[in-house]
């Protein structure tokens, strides 16, 4: 299937997302967030997909927020649906059960740094700019900013954010836990490629587990989190990854990962 404002192609069980609206800056318009939430329910159930990577189209931005024409017209009501539907993608997209890496070109603002947000691991270009303006324009996030926001970089930093909407560079976003690399512009797909490609190669089981219990996890009590870690450690017992993982050290020798 084809889509009109992104490109998916899937190479050895990595999805590429890019968002392909060069001219706009890539913003999320109500198409770019249809397109994305039918890519995230493909990376999520396609057994051919194992992680995605997603990056916007040209060399200017990752994704500059969503369209501020679309917002201009609406109302309370679909304001809180449009609202809804991007956070839904989102969320999509962070439960998956598969590693998704956000490759940043560019600015990456509004929604646009939301996305990125909800991606498991972000990688950006020297170039990139970060933030969220909606403050200056008499909106606030819409998909769920105020919420990941803190969770990743600390109250006092996200709301200094949130309040004064002000941009912050690629280094300053590295220096208080926005991003996780930052790398030349010319390297960042193979970068962002290469981190995924390192986790795939770890037991897939594992993998998954290890995304259930963080992404669930941080939204459950330390007690309920803690018992489900245990659970899934538990669980792991019954795969042949743990037993093929645990043998092959014992015998001095790589795993052999089947994913089951
Ligand atoms: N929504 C809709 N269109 C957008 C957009 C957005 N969030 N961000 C950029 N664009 C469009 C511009 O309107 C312009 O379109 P045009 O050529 O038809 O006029 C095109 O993308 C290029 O943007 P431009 O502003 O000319 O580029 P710039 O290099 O001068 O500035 C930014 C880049 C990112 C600083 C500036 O585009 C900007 O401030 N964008 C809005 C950021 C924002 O507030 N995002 C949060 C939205 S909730």
């Amino acid at each position: 299937m084809s889509y009109l404002t992104i490109l998916y192609d899937v190479r050895d069980a990595i999805a590429f997302v890019t968002i392909n609206r060069p001219d706009k800056l890539n913003a999320l318009n109500d198409q770019v967030v249809e397109d994305l939430r039918d890519a995230a329910e493909r990376i999520a159930t396609d057994p051919e997909v194992r992680g995605a990577l997603i990056t916007g189209a040209g060399p200017k931005a990752f994704i500059a927020g969503a369209d501020i024409a679309d917002l201009a017209r609406q109302g309370p009501f679909d304001g809180k649906a449009r609202a809804l539907r991007g956070q839904a993608v989102l969320r999509r997209l962070e439960t998956c059960g598969k590693p998704v890496i956000a490759a940043v070109n560019g600015f990456a603002l509004g929604g646009g740094c939301e996305l990125a947000m909800a991606c498991h691991i972000r990688v950006a270009s020297e170039n990139a700019r970060f933030g969220q303006p909606e403050v200056k324009l008499g909106i606030i996030p819409g998909y769920a900013g105020t919420q990941r926001l803190p969770r990743l970089v600390g109250k006092g930093r996200a709301l200094q954010l949130l309040l004064g909407g002000e941009m912050i560079d690629a280094q300053e976003a590295y220096r208080i836990g926005l991003v996780n690399k930052v790398v030349p512009a010319d390297q960042l797909l193979a970068e962002a490629e290469q981190l995924l490609r390192g986790i795939l190669a770890q037991g897939p089981v594992a993998v998954r587990l290890v995304l259930e219990a963080v992404e669930r996890g941080l939204e459950m009590t330390l007690d309920e989190a803690s018992n489900l870690e245990a659970n899934l450690f538990g669980l792991l017992a019954s795969s042949k990854d743990m037993r093929e993982g645990l043998t092959a050290f014992l015998e001095k020798r790589p795993p052999k990962f089947e994913g089951r």
